[in-house]
């Protein structure tokens, strides 16, 4: 029924919608994340089938359930989600990155546990790949990216950085610090930045709903 009520306008159309955090292990009992439920990026999912779309997820480690779609793949590490996304990135017409990527990953990862007994420990990070703006170096003329930033300081100026630095043709900011917005709610608040300069700014509302608001900026950007 709810398909019914929905315009069609992404039919035709396969989207690649990335959510959640990575988890990089350091031993067997340790890891280290971003803060991400996920739920933007799987309300983004199912609102682009909703609207018509074929739909691949991959998603990090996540307590949600699948959203009744095309594909759905589960990856723990940012070098694993790397490898889903560029496996099927010339499948999509459109990207929409909304994980939570970590950006470091510990250099060695022990197979056994690391003890305490030293009384410290240190960890030896290593930059992990940045997907989208791989993918947006790789992307064609046809190819749509939406690209996420979360912010705590100079939403504006970062988010406008991030778009033009990552090719990407939308990018959806988050200021993490606003009541209602961000991690673990179920609303959230965003600034929509297009490359050609055009912000919309949604109020705090559900995540449902910011994810039908940001499809309805893809569909019109796509069109211009
Ligand atoms: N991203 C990614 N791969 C990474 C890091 C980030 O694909 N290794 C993507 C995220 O999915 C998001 C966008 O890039 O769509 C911005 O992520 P964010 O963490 O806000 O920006 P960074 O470029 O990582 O910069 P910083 O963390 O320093 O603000
Ligand atoms: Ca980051």
């Amino acid at each position: 029924i709810k398909k019914l009520l929905t315009p069609q306008d992404l039919a035709g159309l396969t989207v690649l919608v990335t959510a959640g955090p990575t988890r990089e292990p350091l031993d067997p009992v340790r890891y280290l994340t971003n803060r991400s439920s996920g739920k933007m990026g799987y309300a983004l999912a199912e609102a682009a089938s909703q609207r018509g779309a074929k739909v691949i997820l991959v998603s990090g480690p996540t307590s949600l359930k699948a959203p009744p779609i095309e594909e759905v793949i589960q990856v723990e590490t940012a070098i694993q989600m790397y490898q889903a996304v560029a496996d099927r990135f010339s499948r999509a017409n459109i990207l929409v990155k909304a994980a939570a990527v970590a950006d470091y990953r510990p250099d060695n990862i022990c197979d056994q546990k690391i003890k305490k007994a030293a009384g410290e420990m240190n960890i030896e990070l290593v930059a992990n790949p940045d997907i989208l703006a791989h993918m947006g170096s790789r992307k064609s003329d046809k190819q749509f990216l939406v690209g996420f930033a979360a912010e705590t300081n100079d939403l504006d100026k970062n988010a406008l950085s991030k778009l033009e630095k990552k090719n990407l043709d939308l990018l959806i900011a988050n200021d993490v610090t606003q009541p209602g917005a961000g991690f673990d709610y179920d609303t959230n608040a965003v600034r929509i930045f297009s490359k050609t300069g055009t912000i919309k700014e949604i109020p705090v509302i559900s995540k449902n709903i910011v994810a039908h608001k940001i499809l309805d900026a893809v569909v019109e950007f796509r069109n211009c």
